[in-house]
C-alpha cells in the first residue's frame, strides 16, 4: 500500500476543524493589527534560502529539500517563511508604500529533520513580518502578538524567553570573543563546530550535539559586548513589555538557529508538565540586515512564527478542544428516484440562501435516510414525495423535537431563517 512519506500527516477530521478554526481566528487577529495577509511560493530558488537563513545553519546545511527542476533550477522547499517574504518585499517593491508594513502568512513548511511527537517534515507556521521600523517598541508588540494570541485560545503554561544578538559591531566583537575562548577547546567540539569555528563561530552555541559540555556553559555571554545602543534598544523591549504587562525571562544562552537576527530574540515555549523536548511553540526576532543581504534597501524587519502542530499538541495537553463544528442545517432526500432533481435544486437554493445543506446521492430507504440524516446531526429534515411536488408544500421535520411542519416552497427560506436564526448568527 502507498504510504504518506515520512515526517508528514493527513489533515482530516478533527485535525482540519481545528486548521480551519485556527485560520478563522488568526485571521480576525491580524486585522485587528492591520496587518495584511500574504502567500508567497513553496518553492523558491536555492539561493534565497542558502543565503538567508545562513549556510552554516543546521536548517540550511542539513535540513532543506533541495531539488533541480526540469529546467536545471536550483529550487528549495521553503524551509521557513520569513525569508520568502523578504523576497516578495523587495521584487514587489512594497517598501515604496507606506510602511511600516505587517505581514502576516499561514501555511506549510519542509525541514528534513528528524521525526518525533511535535517535529515533523512537514510542519505548518503562522507567521508574522513587520517591515519598517527601528523602534523597540514594535520588538515588544510582535511579542504580545503570540501570548495575546496564546491567551485568546486559553492556553495558560506558557513561559516568553527574550535575549539579545546587539547590532552589527557588538556582534563582531562577540565573535572575536568566542574565537578567543573555543580556540584551546577546539579538539573537545564536534566535527561541525570545527567548521562553524571557521565560517560562523556563533552558531558552535546552538549545537545540539555539544550543547551539555562545560565549555558551552562557561562560553561568554553576548550581554557582556553589547554597545550602547544595543544595551538601550534592548532596555526599551523590556520597559515596552512591562507596560503591557506581558511576563517574560532574560536568557542570554538564546541564540536561536537562524542567521538573519539581530538585536531581540524570543522564544515562547509550552511550560506544561510532561511536555516532550519539542516544547518552543513560536520564536523570531529582528532581522535590520535581511532586506538589504537580499537585494533590497536598508529597511528593518521583526517578526515571529508560530508551530501549529506544537500548538495544537500544548492546547490538547491543557483540554482545549480548539473546534467549532459546522452543524448541518438540512438533510433533504427524496422517497423515490423521481425526485431526485427536485431534491438537487432544492438544496442549491438553499445552499445559495446560507443554509448547511445535505442530499441523499444514493437512493437510500426511508428508514435509512432517517438514520443518515441523525449521524449528519442535521436539524431538519425535508422529505419530498409525489404529493410535495404537486403541490409544492414541504414536508419538514425538525430532527430534535421530532415536530412536522408542512410549509410551502415559496416559503421555505423564511420558515428555516426564523427557526435557524439565533444559532445561526455568524
Ligand atoms: P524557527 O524557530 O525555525 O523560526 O521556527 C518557528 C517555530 O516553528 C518553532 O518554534 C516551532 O514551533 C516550529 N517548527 C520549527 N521546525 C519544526 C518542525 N520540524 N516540526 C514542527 N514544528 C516546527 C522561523 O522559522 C523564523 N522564520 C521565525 C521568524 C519569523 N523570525 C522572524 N520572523
Amino acid at each position: 500500500m502507498l504510504q504518506k512519506p515520512k515526517g508528514t500527516y493527513d489533515i482530516y477530521g478533527d485535525k482540519a476543524l481545528k486548521m480551519l478554526y485556527f485560520r478563522k481566528l488568526v485571521t480576525a487577529l491580524m486585522d485587528k493589527y492591520n496587518a495584511k495577509y500574504f502567500e508567497t511560493p513553496i518553492f523558491e530558488s536555492s539561493n534565497l534560502f542558502h543565503r538567508g537563513v545562513g549556510e552554516t545553519t543546521d536548517i540550511v546545511s542539513k535540513e532543506t529539500y533541495d531539488f533541480k527542476d526540469r529546467g536545471g533550477r536550483d529550487l528549495t522547499l521553503r524551509p521557513e517563511g520569513t525569508a520568502g517574504i523578504v523576497r516578495c518585499f523587495i521584487e514587489n517593491k512594497l517598501y515604496a508604500d507606506t510602511l511600516p508594513l505587517k505581514a502576516w502568512y499561514l501555511g506549510p513548511m519542509f525541514r528534513y529533520e528528524r521525526p518525533q511527537a511535535g517535529r515533523f517534515r512537514e510542519f505548518y507556521q503562522f507567521g508574522f513580518e513587520a517591515f519598517g521600523s527601528n523602534d523597540a517598541m514594535i520588538d515588544a508588540e510582535v511579542i504580545s502578538i503570540i501570548v495575546n494570541l496564546f491567551n485568546i485560545l486559553g492556553l495558560k503554561g506558557i513561559k516568553v524567553y527574550i535575549n539579545t544578538l546587539g547590532d552589527k559591531e557588538s556582534r563582531e566583537k562577540y565573535r572575536k570573543a568566542l574565537l578567543d575562548y573555543f580556540k584551546p577547546h577546539l579538539n573537545d567540539l564536534c566535527e561541525d563546530c570545527q567548521m562553524r569555528y571557521e565560517k560562523n563561530p556563533l552558531r558552535i552555541l546552538d549545537c545540539k550535539i555539544d550543547s551539555d559540555k562545560d565549555i558551552m556553559k562557561n562560553a561568554p555571554k553576548m550581554t557582556d559586548y553589547l554597545n550602547e545602543d544595543s544595551k538601550k534598544h534592548f532596555d526599551k523591549v523590556k520597559e515596552y513589555l512591562d507596560i503591557m504587562k506581558v511576563e517574560y525571562e532574560v536568557n542570554p544562552s538564546i541564540v536561536r538557529g537562524l542567521d538573519y537576527y539581530t538585536h531581540t530574540v524570543f522564544e515562547v515555549s509550552a511550560d506544561i508538565q510532561g511536555f516532550g523536548a519539542q516544547n518552543v511553540l513560536a520564536a523570531g526576532g529582528r532581522y535590520d540586515h535581511l532586506v538589504e543581504f537580499i537585494g533590497g534597501p536598508s529597511i528593518p524587519g521583526v517578526g515571529f512564527a508560530v508551530g501549529l502542530e506544537r500548538l495544537f499538541l500544548a492546547l490538547e495537553a491543557e483540554g482545549i478542544l480548539l473546534q467549532e463544528k459546522s452543524p448541518l442545517d438540512v438533510y433533504i432526500f427524496g422517497t423515490s428516484s423521481l425526485e431526485k432533481s427536485y431534491v438537487l435544486s432544492l438544496a442549491n437554493n438553499l445552499r445559495m440562501a446560507g443554509f448547511n445543506t445535505e442530499i441523499d446521492y444514493n437512493d437510500h430507504s426511508f428508514k435509512s435516510n432517517f438514520k443518515h440524516a441523525d449521524k449528519l446531526s442535521a436539524k431538519f429534515i425535508i422529505i419530498i414525495g409525489s404529493l410535495e411536488v404537486e403541490t409544492k408544500i414541504l414536508t419538514v421535520k425538525d430532527n430534535q423535537t421530532k415536530e412536522e411542519y408542512k410549509v410551502k416552497l415559496e416559503d421555505i427560506i423564511d420558515f428555516l431563517d426564523e427557526k435557524l436564526g439565533d444559532d445561526d448568527e455568524d
